[in-house]
Parts: C-alpha cells; structure tokens; sequence
C-alpha cells in the first residue's frame, strides 16, 4: 500500500486534484456526467439481463445485444474517466474508504461475469435467440450481473456518507 499511498499523495499535489477541489462547478459538474455515463451504462445493461432472464422473449437476443452493449461500452468512455477525475479530487480519502474498494471489487466482478458470459453460453445464443428460455447458466450470469451491478451503484452512492 505504500506505493498507492504515495502515488495518491503525488495526484492530490497535482493542479488537477486542486482544481477539482477548488472549482465550486467542475466536481458537480464531472459527477453529472459520471451519473449520466452509468445510467446508460447500467440501463443497457439491466435491460439485456432481463432479456436473458426471459423478458420480451420476441425480441432477439443478439439483436437486442448488438445495440445495447455498443452502448453500455460507449458510456465507458463518459463513466470511467469522470471517475477517475472525481477520485483525483480525494485521492487519499477514496483509497482508503472501504466502500469504495469494495465498489471497485465488484466493478472488476461485474466485469468479469460479462466477460465469461460473452466468452463462453452467449456464443451458442442463435439457440435461443427467439422464444426459447436462455439456458440456466446465462441466466444465471445475468442475475449475477444485475445483483452486481445494484451493489455497485449502491456503493458509489454510499461514497459521500462513509
Ligand atoms: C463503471 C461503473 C460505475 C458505476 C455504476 C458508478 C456509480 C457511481 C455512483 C452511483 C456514484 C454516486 C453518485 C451520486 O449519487 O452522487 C458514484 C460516485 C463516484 N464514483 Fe463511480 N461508478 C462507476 C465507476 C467509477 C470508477 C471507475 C471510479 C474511479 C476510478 C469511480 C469513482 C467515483 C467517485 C470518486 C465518486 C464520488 C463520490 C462522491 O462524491 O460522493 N466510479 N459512482
């Protein structure tokens, strides 16, 4: 830890961290964008698991996939750089709030999950593109992805109060 520690000293010195300290606008304004970012992110998201978990089953799932995730990962580039921006701000505080640790352990989970689920059930989707419930192992990862994705949003909210 003493190297994060360090490192996290070094950012807090850094123009940018005091800027996102001093500025009275940019901090809420770098957190609406995070909050907008995760909404489109966790949105298209949820919706997909819902769709595996037989929500809208005339609806294909790979199509459904095709536009939702192009956008879940579009939104990465709004979501992570604003967080990053927001933890530079208290860097030191942040790594040492358990709360937000366990938020970043269960960001690495949640990807983790898609990323299995992507590699692995979701290749054979024609199989239950349409009309056909998703085998229990999809519907598992996606219930996995929406009870992780629920803990981390609570996690990040429950920033400012721990
Ligand atoms: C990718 C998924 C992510 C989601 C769903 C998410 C979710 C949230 C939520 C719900 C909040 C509280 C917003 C509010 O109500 O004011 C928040 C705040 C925050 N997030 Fe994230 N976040 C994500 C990624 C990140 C990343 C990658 C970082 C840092 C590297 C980060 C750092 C922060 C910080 C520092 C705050 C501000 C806490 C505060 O001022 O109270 N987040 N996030």
């Amino acid at each position: 830890m003493p190297l994060v520690a360090g490192a996290a000293e070094w950012l807090a010195s850094t123009p940018l961290s005091q800027a996102m300290r001093g500025s009275l606008w940019l901090y809420p304004v770098v957190e609406t964008v995070h909050i907008f970012g995760f909404a489109v992110l966790v949105g298209a998201v949820a919706l997909f698991d819902l769709r595996v978990l037989g929500c809208a089953r005339t609806l294909p799932v790979r199509t459904l996939g095709r536009h939702l995730l192009r956008w879940a990962l579009a939104s990465l580039l709004l979501v992570v750089p604003a967080g990053a921006l927001l933890f530079a701000s208290q860097p030191l505080e942040f790594i040492a709030n358990p709360v937000f640790r366990l938020k970043l352990a269960l960001l690495a989970a949640a990807g983790l999950n898609a990323a299995c689920f992507h590699a692995g059930v979701y290749r054979n989707a024609a199989a239950w593109d349409v009309g056909h419930p998703a085998p229990p192992l999809a519907r598992a990862q996606a219930a996995l992805s929406l009870l992780l994705w629920v803990a981390l949003i609570t996690c990040g909210r429950m920033l400012a109060y721990v």
